[in-house]
C-alpha cells in the first residue's frame, strides 16, 4: 500500500530577500566551486538522530515517560464538546458512555514507504525504538504505545504515513465490512465534533465497488456513534481531521486509524515546484542505500528543486523532519499534548545550528537553480548548501572524494538520452574519479549507455515508475565497460 503525493500549495516567493549579511553569497556561474565559501572545520553535530538525546532524556524522566499516552489518554471529550460539532442538541449533554476508552499499551501500526525502501524503513524504525519491526510490501509493521507513532510521525524520514491497525479480519462482501466497522468503539479514539473521510485501498478484492464499500464503512462509524452519543461525526473529504483507511487485500480487510493525515513527505518546505521532483521519502532513501554520512562532501549535479539536497542537509543537522508540520492523531482522543511538546523540544534540542555544510548541488537551468534556493531557504537551509548553474559534464568535483547522489533527466528524447548518459558516463570518469556515484534512473537502458561498471542495481519505485539505483565507485582506470549489445 501506498500514498501518492499531494501537490503542495504554491507561494509566490524571492531570493532576493535575504536577511543582511546574506546577500550576494550565491553566484549564479561561479567558476569554481572553491571560490564559494565553505566552512568544514565544525564537527557534524547532532547527527546522532533523536534516539541519543531522547534516550538521555527518557532516563531522567523514568521509564513512564514515553508510555505516557497510554495512561493519559483516557479522557473523553466533554459533552459540550462534542454538542458543537453538528448541533447543539440537549442529547449530547448525555451521551451513553461505555466505561473506559479502549487504546491499548502496545498497539500495532503499519507505516507505508517507497518500495524497495522497507529494510531501510526497518532500520530507521529500529533506531527510533520500535518493536516487532516487521518489513512487508510498501511499508513496515511495527508496535509500540501510541507516542512511539507520534515520534515515527516527527522523525522518520522514509516512512510516507504511520496507520494505526484498530481491526484486522476476514471479510466475503461488504456486509461483513460494515458489522466489523460497526463492532468499533470509534467514541473512545476520537470526539464526535472531529471530521472523518474513509479512504479504500485494495490490493485485490472480490468487490465490485470499492466506493460502495467505503460508503458502508463511514456508515457504520456514524451508526455506531449515533448509538453512543446519539450524534454523528461530519464528513469532510477533503482534509478530514480524522482519515480513516480501509485496506482491503483478497479475503481479509484492516481497518487503520491514519495518525499522519497529510503524508509525511509533505515536510513544509517545497514552496517553488520544479518538474518531475523526487518525492522526500525516496530522496531520503537514496542518501541512507547511499551509505552516504554528513562528513563526505555531497554532489547532486542535476538537483532540480533541491529535494535530495534538503534532505541531505536536514539529516546533516539532525533536523527532524516533522517538526514543521502538524499530525492527525493530534485530533485523537489519546492523544497528550504535554508528552508531544516533550518530544517536540527534544527535537529542537538535538538539532545543530545551521552551518556550511559540504553539500553541493548543481543545475544546467537557471531556474532550477532558483527553485532549489527558494526550498532550501524555505527550510532555513540556504546558507547550508552551495548551489550552482552548470553542466554536470563540465563542472569540476567540488572536493577530492564525496558521494554523488542524483536523479538524472529521463525520457526527454531517446536518442538525447542515449548521447547524454554516455557523456555522463564519461564525465564521471573524468572529473571524478575517488567519488562515488548514485544515479536513479526508471530507464532501462541507462546503464548500459553509461557504459560503467554498476556494482550495484538496486529495485527502487518511484510513484508508478520501476526504477533502479546503481552504484558506480569512481576508481580512475578501472571503469571502463565494453559497450552492451
Ligand atoms: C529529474 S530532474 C531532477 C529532479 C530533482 N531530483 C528534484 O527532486 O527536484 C533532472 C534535472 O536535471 C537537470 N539537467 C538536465 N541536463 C543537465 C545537465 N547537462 N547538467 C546539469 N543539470 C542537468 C534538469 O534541468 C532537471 O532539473
Amino acid at each position: 500500500m501506498s500514498s501518492s503525493e499531494e501537490k503542495p500549495a504554491r507561494k509566490k516567493l524571492t531570493l532576493s530577500a535575504k536577511p543582511e549579511g546574506e546577500k550576494g553569497d550565491r553566484k549564479h556561474k561561479p567558476a569554481r566551486w572553491s571560490q564559494l565559501q565553505r566552512d568544514r572545520s565544525k564537527p557534524a553535530a547532532g547527527t546522532a538522530g533523536p534516539a541519543a538525546a531522547d534516550k538521555e532524556k527518557a532516563k531522567r524522566r523514568g521509564p513512564a515517560s514515553l508510555a505516557g499516552a497510554k495512561g493519559r489518554g483516557e479522557k473523553r471529550p466533554s459533552a459540550a464538546a462534542a454538542g458543537k460539532a453538528e448541533n447543539d442538541s440537549a442529547k449530547a449533554a448525555a451521551p451513553r458512555r461505555r466505561s473506559l476508552p479502549t487504546v491499548p499499551s502496545q498497539v500495532k501500526f503499519f507505516a507505508p514507504c517507497p518500495r524497495g525502501l522497507e529494510a531501510e524503513l526497518a532500520r530507521e524504525l529500529a533506531e527510533l525504538d520500535a518493536t516487532e519491526v516487521a518489513p512487508g510490501a510498501s511499508g513496515v509493521e511495527f508496535s509500540g504505545d501510541l507516542a512511539m507513532a507520534w515520534k515515527v510521525n516527527l522523525w522518520s524520514r522514509l516512512a510516507i504515513r504511520v496507520l494505526w491497525q484498530v481491526d484486522r479480519g476476514s471479510y466475503r462482501d461488504e456486509d461483513d465490512l460494515y458489522r466489523a466497522a460497526h463492532r468499533l468503539p470509534w467514541s473512545d479514539w476520537f470526539a464526535v465534533d472531529r471530521t472523518i473521510a474513509i479512504r479504500t485501498v485494495a490490493h485485490i478484492s472480490p468487490l465490485k465497488s470499492l466506493n460502495f464499500a467505503t460508503l458502508r464503512i463511514k456508515d457504520a462509524v456514524c451508526d455506531r456513534f449515533r448509538e453512543d452519543l446519539e450524534l454523528r461525526p461530519n464528513v469532510d473529504a477533503r482534509a478530514p481531521q480524522v482519515p480513516i483507511l480501509l485496506y482491503l487485500d483478497r479475503d481479509a480487510y484492516t481497518l487503520y486509524l491514519d495518525l499522519s493525515g497529510e503524508p509525511l513527505n509533505r515536510r513544509g518546505y517545497r514552496v517553488e515546484p520544479a518538474p518531475a521532483p523526487l518525492n522526500e521519502n525516496l530522496a531520503a532513501g537514496l542518501l541512507r542505500l547511499s551509505g552516504w554520512t554528513p562528513e563526505m562532501p555531497l554532489l547532486d549535479p542535476m538537483m532540480g528543486g533541491g529535494t535530495i539536497l534538503l534532505e541531505a542537509a536536514m539529516i546533516a543537522l539532525n533536523m527532524a523532519p516533522g517538526l514543521k508540520r502538524h499530525f492527525a492523531f493530534e485530533n485523537l482522543i489519546g492523544f497528550d499534548k504535554v508528552e508531544w511538546t516533550r518530544l517536540r523540544k527534544d527535537a529542537e534540542a538535538a538539532q545543530g545550528e545551521p552551518r556550511k555544510l559540504a553539500i553541493y548541488g548543481c543545475d544546467i537551468d537557471p531556474n532550477m537553480v532558483r527553485a532549489a534556493g527558494l526550498n532550501l531557504k524555505a527550510a532555513g537551509l540556504l546558507d547550508c548548501v552551495t548551489l550552482r548553474e552548470g553542466n554536470v559534464l563540465e563542472i569540476p568535483a567540488p572536493d577530492e572524494t564525496g558521494f554523488i547522489v542524483s536523479n538524472p533527466p529521463y525520457g526527454v528524447r531517446l536518442d538525447t538520452d542515449a548521447t547524454f548518459y554516455a557523456d555522463l558516463g564519461s564525465a564521471m570518469k573524468q572529473h571524478f574519479s575517488g567519488w562515488s556515484a548514485y544515479f536513479i534512473s526508471a530507464d532501462p537502458e541507462f546503464p548500459k549507455h553509461m557504459r560503467l561498471a554498476a556494482s550495484r542495481r538496486i529495485p527502487l519505485h518511484n510513484g508508478p515508475l520501476d526504477c533502479r539505483l546503481y552504484e558506480y565507485k569512481l576508481v580512475a582506470g578501472t571503469m571502463r565497460k565494453q559497450p552492451e549489445q
